[in-house]
Formats: structure tokens, C-alpha cells, sequence
């Protein structure tokens, strides 16, 4: 039998509400994601088919954590997914962290960066089904960023209504962006000026 991959505390790198997110012991350009108890498992194996439908196509990752397949660790299977870093190595934080942490990184160059990812998942047909800023990381580097979904996706199971599926998720991201920017009035300008008809009276 294959040996178990250790889960080191040491290496932890996030969590959510279903899931705990470590290094992979032997190679930290990898993430394991595992179910926090057996009762968060469904999330899990709806990944396992949406990642393996992904993957089939040429540019199924580009602004999704690339997905390695499972990995069996000492507390049951996980789910290997690149770790998205940042130009100098660190490990890239979410969008809601530079709401809560650093909001005056939020700038026009981050937002065209989610301009770019609103074409990616428009174009790829992703729907955002934890329409969480929280699922979205922000990878910079030397020369500027991108955005890196690491969860919450679904790819429509039929195509009626699909794309007024996936405007209709995207539009809460942004809705809960401009909702979380209450104290400050440049991302919320940022936002409007981008997205005129979403928040078209804060436009004028
Ligand atoms: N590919 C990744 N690269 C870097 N950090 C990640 C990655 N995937 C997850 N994380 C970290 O782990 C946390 C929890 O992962 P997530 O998949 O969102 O769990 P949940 O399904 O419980 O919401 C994230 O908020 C983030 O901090
Ligand atoms: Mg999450």
C-alpha cells in the first residue's frame, strides 16, 4: 500500500468553512485540501468531477488553482491543487483579505485584473457558486496580478439559462465587494465606474 502523506500542522495554510488547506510536505508548490470531518465530503467529490471536466480542456486552469488529482493522507483523501504564490514566493491572499487588510491595494490595475477574470469565466462558462472574495486569490507579480479561483465552482449541467447563471454569481461578487467597501469610498468609486450598470447611481 502506498505510504499516507503526513499532514503537518506546521504547513497549514488556510481554511474554510468545509475545508482545512496544507502544504504537501514533500512539495509546497502543491496544496492538500481536506474535508474538516466526514460529513464535509460531498463539496469534495462534486470537486473531483468538476476539476477532472476542467482539465480536459486547453484552457480549463488558466484562472483556476491547477487541480493535480487526490492524494491519500492520514486523515483520508485530499485533493492536490498548485499552490497560487506570488511573484516573491508567498503564498497569495484572497480578495477579501485586501478589502479587510490593505484596501488601498485595491487600485485599477486589481480591477482590471477581475475584469480579465470576468471574461475567463464568461468565456470558460464558470459559474460562481460561493460567490465568496474569499475564493478569489490575488497572485502578483513583478509586473502586476491576476486572479486565481481556488473554490465554489460549478460548470452548467445544461446550457439553458447557463450564462444567465454565471452574470448572476459574478454580479454578487461585486455586490458584496461594493457592500464590504462601506468605509471607503475609492474602491466603491472604482467599482462603479467599472461596472456602471451594476451600481449606476453611486456612477453619477
Ligand atoms: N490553491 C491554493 N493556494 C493557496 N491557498 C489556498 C489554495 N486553496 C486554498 N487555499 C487557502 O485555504 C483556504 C480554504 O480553502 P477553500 O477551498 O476555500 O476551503 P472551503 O471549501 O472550506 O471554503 C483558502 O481561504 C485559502 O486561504
Ligand atoms: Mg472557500
Amino acid at each position: 500500500m502506498k505510504e499516507r502523506v503526513k499532514i503537518d500542522p506546521e504547513l497549514f495554510i488556510g481554511d474554510g468553512t468545509e475545508r482545512l488547506c496544507y502544504l504537501h510536505p514533500g512539495n509546497r508548490a502543491w496544496c492538500i485540501k481536506i474535508p474538516r470531518s466526514s460529513s464535509h465530503t460531498k463539496q469534495h467529490r462534486h470537486d473531483l468531477k468538476i476539476y477532472n471536466k476542467l482539465a480536459k480542456r486547453e484552457n480549463g486552469f488558466r484562472h483556476i488553482a491547477a487541480f493535480r488529482g487526490t492524494v491519500i493522507t492520514e486523515r483520508g483523501e485530499g485533493l492536490l491543487f498548485e499552490t497560487v504564490r506570488n511573484g516573491d514566493g508567498s503564498v497569495a491572499k484572497s480578495l477579501l483579505h485586501y478589502l479587510y487588510n490593505a484596501p488601498d491595494r485595491i487600485d485599477e490595475e486589481m480591477i482590471s485584473a477581475l475584469r480579465e477574470l470576468e471574461n475567463f469565466i464568461k468565456k470558460e462558462r464558470i459559474i460562481l457558486k460561493d460567490p465568496s472574495p474569499s475564493n478569489l486569490l490575488y497572485q502578483q507579480n513583478g509586473s502586476g496580478g491576476r486572479f486565481v479561483i481556488i473554490d465554489g465552482i460549478d460548470l452548467p449541467a445544461v446550457p439553458l439559462f447557463a450564462d444567465f447563471k454565471i452574470s448572476k454569481q459574478w454580479e454578487k461578487v461585486l455586490r458584496r465587494l461594493y457592500r464590504e467597501s462601506g468605509d471607503n469610498p475609492a474602491v466603491r468609486k472604482l467599482l462603479a465606474a467599472s461596472w456602471p450598470n451594476l451600481f449606476s447611481q453611486e456612477a453619477q
